[in-house]
């Protein structure tokens, strides 16, 4: 197979060190640019690198950072553009890259309710990479975007997809805690968020219910159709460094037990896992027993093979009464919720010769 050459944009930033980690030595794409903002121009990937569980692999360290410019990486042979750019900047620097021809695989909100964007986890929806289709045609050089959806609702759309069709639940409320990588770097001040939660993030609990249904939502005669389901949330940033935690609550009249829940949601297996993707979990949700998990600090890394580290959600304390179901979710916000996304939607592009 031949590697595409790629780009990151962001590559400074939390989802962007992540893409550098995860395409190292990657079999699909071959990363020939690391871009930023003018602050990072020159600097080395050494220079910036803020992954305490990652060693910097010094062949990568040296890698120097350039100025983001969209005309420049079509001119350099660049095909796949990886996005970790805040949602403010994305908006129209992943729209150059897809009018000069890119495949962009982005992290940022901006394009997520476009009509013909999807909002892809392959598991669950790998069908909406169709709609891909008219961007193609609409951008002169057959460019297109694929977002992946925000951190929280990618752990919780990949627990609910299973559950939702083997049991078609639709009352879906979710209490989340969330890590503080989650919002970037240098993120939260410490001093509103040491011995403190903060109860409020921007915009996310509308995300969890609009981008929740779109994925679980259908795509057919080139419209996208929201999943017929209500989920209700509410939001905390709390002092955890990587891992959103998630309260799931399910309401539902004649709710199966604990162990066909627990079969249910550790059986689930979805298209990467049929074509082994590179970046794929064999198993993409972990079911745990024990009463203690699963943990930001223990759990937040779940997933097999290697290129998979933090690619499967934990599942823990399920827990039925009458008409109710009550479980913990966890997913890792930077790896499944951000750059592993990005990765496994464009492996799962590659692999369908859409790149
Ligand atoms: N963190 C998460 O858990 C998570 C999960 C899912 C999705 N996301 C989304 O992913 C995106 C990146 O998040 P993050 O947490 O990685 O943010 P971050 O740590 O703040 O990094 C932002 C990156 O964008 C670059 N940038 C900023 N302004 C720019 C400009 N005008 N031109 C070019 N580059 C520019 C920064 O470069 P400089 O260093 O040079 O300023 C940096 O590399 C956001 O859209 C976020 O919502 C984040």
């Amino acid at each position: 197979m031949t590697k595409k050459r790629a780009a990151i944009l962001g590559s400074s930033g939390m989802i962007g060190q992540r893409f550098s980690h995860m395409l190292d030595g990657h079999p699909y794409f071959d990363v020939v640019a690391y871009c930023a903002s003018d602050r990072s121009e020159g600097k080395r990937l050494s220079d910036i690198w803020k992954l305490p569980d990652i060693e910097l692999n010094p062949s990568l360290g040296s890698k120097t950072i350039t100025v983001t410019d969209a005309a420049a990486l079509a001119k350099e042979g660049v095909e796949v553009v990886f996005s970790g750019l805040p949602s403010e900047v994305a908006g129209p620097v992943e729209d150059a890259c897809a009018e000069a021809g890119l495949a962009v695989y982005s992290n940022a909100s901006s394009h997520r309710t476009d009509p013909d964007t999807p909002i892809l986890l392959p598991e669950i929806n790998p069908d909406h990479l169709a709609a891909i289709e008219a961007q193609r045609q609409r951008r002169r050089k057959g460019g297109y975007i694929v977002t992946n959806a925000n951190c929280s609702v990618t752990g919780l759309a990949l627990g609910l997809k299973p559950l939702v069709d083997a049991f078609k639940f639709t009352d879906i409320c979710v209490a989340t805690y969330q890590a503080l990588s989650g919002a970037g770097y240098p993120g939260v001040s410490s001093l509103d968020i040491l011995g403190n939660v903060l109860p409020h993030i921007k915009s996310e609990e509308e995300k969890m219910g609009s981008e929740g249904r779109k994925i679980l939502g259908g795509f057919s005669n080139g419209r996208f159709v929201d999943a017929p389901i209500s989920i209700e949330a509410s939001c905390a940033r709390v002092a955890t460094r990587d891992g959103h935690l998630e309260a799931v609550f399910i309401h539902h009249k004649d709710m199966p037990d604990a162990d066909r829940i627990a079969k249910t949601l550790s059986e689930f297996r979805g298209r990467p896992q049929e074509l082994g993707l590179p970046t794929a979990p064999l198993k993409p949700i972990i079911v745990r027993r024990e009463q203690d998990r699963p943990q930001p600090k223990l759990d937040a890394n779940a997933g097999e093979p290697a290129r998979a580290k933090g690619m499967a959600v934990t599942v823990g304390r399920i827990r039925v009464g009458k008409d109710r179901l009550r479980f913990y979710l966890l997913v890792h916000n930077t790896i499944r919720g951000g750059a592993g996304g990005s990765v496994l939607n464009a492996e799962l592009a590659y692999r369908e010769g859409l790149i």
